[in-house]
């Protein structure tokens, strides 16, 4: 922690939720909250809501949620000190440089001057592509069919012919050989000193979601090996965790995304209209990717090479984003290679046809294995049907296994009762259920058994959030230990010490955690969905009901822990005689609890 609580609270309370959120999200006044269209994913009506009071957002359709820190974190993707110091800007507060650790300010340091160092470098490139040097360059962009206006926008540039040229004109400027070699601009070679990365290439910035260039791709203008040569990893470049073509597509009007390999897709693409494309920086995707698209969109339709590698990144790509909760879809390009070669030859209208027909990626992965078996051996078709059962067992929404089930079995002319026999089977052998007649809801019901104990708990929290006089009632009864997931019990710890200090602020609390997960935990705990309840009764009813819940599972979870820990065995008999008592209590609201 490099600022203390208190300066982050403060800059916490001068940027008010509501104000800062308008400045992203059209927003309306509905009762005590405001709503809009969630900017976390795709949505035609608005869940995602505003609370003035609270000083937190939540989006009841996709649960992102939080404090004015955690929007600035999630929407810009800064990290959370980088939101605290975006957010102290705004509200004219100065941070206390001492509270910054040495070595973490050397390395923002480090940092903004590496970031400095390529957009000096995207600044000449872009000068020299075009000046004399240049005209090679400009002419193979040119004729690459890339329009003025597209070479301004992605700032494309060139690198001139002679080894040293970039390197001499930084010196020049005053940098240090070590900075631009750490850059990644240039490197240093025994026979010939230091020279640049980067010559006689056409160039493509790379930029993150601020527009900040991190990195560079350069390509050999014509034939020649490599084809592209990129700028390698530093403290500014994690390719891993960046997209090209981001910082444009985070605004796209669309409700999915484009995935490509190269730059070149993205550029033909956005050209072309199609805003939504990005592609994964000359590496193949990874989770990181996944996690970052997963922020913007649901829906992933790839657009990857036709040939053979292109198809096995595909079926990769799927397996990774389904890993993340987003779907995929794969655009077929045939007769052409990738996208940028589809676009020239066939045009708009023919892609916004083919993003209207791209495949299902279930159905692409069974006919890709498909490809695997001989159908007509009996023996090839079995082995090919049980490969599919094994699949359709990853589904763990039934509806959805169902419609697949189905769809499979029209398409290859199956007996479905057979392929649900098969699916039942493995199932049972994978260990994803105990006993074959419950495969359906098995693994499900677990998980929701777990969410529903988990849930009480949101609720009780919501409840004393909101109504904190009841606090005095309940803890004669509820205390922190009874929240049974680590976060759920800090909460408790804060909360509750807030309100017997008369100052509760859920809001602050958020940002005693730093992790954007864990905040948007921390809001949910704030924000559960309470019953609408009319008559006194009925609240009092539902309240007694939720405390019951909240204590059983404490109980139950004690009980796991016996055997494990001596003391459980003590806490287990009292949480049954609390039990007891209060389910003989009287639970009371005031009168004039609305
Ligand atoms: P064009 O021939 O310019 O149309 O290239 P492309 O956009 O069709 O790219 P391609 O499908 O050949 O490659 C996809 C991506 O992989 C490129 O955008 C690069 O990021 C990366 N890549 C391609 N060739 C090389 C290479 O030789 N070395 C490295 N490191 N990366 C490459
Ligand atoms: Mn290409």
């Amino acid at each position: 922690m490099y600022y203390s609580e208190d300066v982050i609270e403060q800059i916490r309370q001068e940027n008010d939720v509501v104000d800062i959120i308008s400045g992203y999200v059209r927003l309306q006044k509905k009762g005590t909250s405001y709503f809009g269209l969630c900017p976390f994913h795709n949505e035609k009506s608005p869940s995602f809501s505003v609370s003035k009071n609270k000083q937190m957002y939540y989006c009841f359709g996709c649960g992102a949620g939080g404090n004015v820190i955690t929007f600035i974190m999630e929407y810009e993707n800064y990290s959370f000190f980088e939101a605290v110091k975006f957010l102290a800007d705004k509200a004219g507060i100065t941070l206390p440089e001492v509270e910054y650790q040495e070595e973490q300010r050397t390395h923002e340091k480090k940092k903004a001057l590496l970031l400095e160092l390529n957009k000096e470098a995207a600044k000449y490139f872009y000068y020299q592509l075009r000046s004399q040097n240049g005209a090679a360059g400009l002419n193979y962009l040119v004729n690459r069919e890339l329009k003025d206006e597209t070479i301004k926008q992605f700032g494309l540039g060139f690198a001139n012919k002679t080894s040293q040229d970039l390197t001499n004109y930084l010196v020049d400027k005053g940098y240090l050989k070590e900075d631009i070699i750490e850059a990644g601009l240039a490197s240093f070679h025994e026979k010939y000193g230091v020279m640049d990365k980067f010559w006689n290439r056409v160039m493509f910035p790379i930029q993150d979601i601020h527009h900040r260039v991190i990195g560079f791709g350069g390509r050999v203008m014509g034939e020649g090996d490599p084809k592209y040569l990129n700028s390698p990893e530093t403290p500014v470049f994690d390719k891993s965790r960046n997209l090209y073509g981001l910082n444009f597509a985070r605004t796209t009007r669309r409700d999915h995304y484009i995935l490509c390999e190269g730059y070149m897709d993205v550029i033909a693409l956005h050209q072309a209209g199609f805003t939504q494309a990005v592609a994964s920086l000359g590496t193949s995707l990874t989770s990181g990717h996944a996690n970052l698209l997963r922020r913007y969109t649901k829906q992933i339709y790839l657009a990857y090479d036709s040939d053979q590698a292109g198809v096995k990144a595909s079926l990769r790509a799927i397996g990774v984003l389904k890993e993340v909760g987003l779907s995929a879809k794969v655009i077929d390009l045939s007769p052409y290679k990738d996208p940028d070669e589809f676009m020239k030859n066939l045009g708009i209208d023919k892609f916004e046809e083919r993003i209207s027909q791209a495949e299902n990626s279930f159905v692409f992965e069974i006919r890709n294995l498909e490809k695997e078996f001989d159908l007509k051996d009996p023996d090839g078709k079995t082995r090919f049907f049980n490969e599919i059962a094994k699949k359709l067992c990853l589904f763990t929404e039934e509806v959805e296994r169902e419609n697949y089930l189905e769809a499979i079995t029209v398409k290859y002319g199956m007996n479905r009762d057979h392929m649900r026999k098969l699916v039942v089977s493995h199932a049972t052998k994978a260990g994803y259920v105990a006993e074959s007649e419950k495969y359906k809801t098995a693994g499900k019901s677990k998980v929701s058994m777990e969410e529903l104990k988990q849930r009480n708990q949101k609720l009780l929290l919501t409840w004393i959030s909101e109504k904190p006089e009841i606090y005095q009632m309940i803890r004669t009864y509820i205390s922190p230990n009874d929240f049974t997931k680590d976060i759920f019990q800090k909460v408790a710890i804060r909360l509750f010490q807030e309100i017997e200090e008369g100052r509760m602020n859920p809001a602050g609390i958020i940002s005693m955690f730093t992790n954007e997960e864990e905040q948007r935990e921390v809001a949910s705990l704030f924000n559960s969905k309470l019953d609408r309840l009319e008559t006194k009764q009925d609240k009092e009813r539902a309240l007694h009901e939720i405390m019951l819940n909240v204590k059983q599972t404490s109980l139950e979870y004690q009980t796991m822990q016996l055997g494990a820990d001596v003391k459980a065995l003590s806490k287990v008999i009292e949480l049954k005689k609390e039990i007891e008592e209060l389910r003989k209590a009287n639970i009371s609201l005031e009168n004039n609890d609305e």
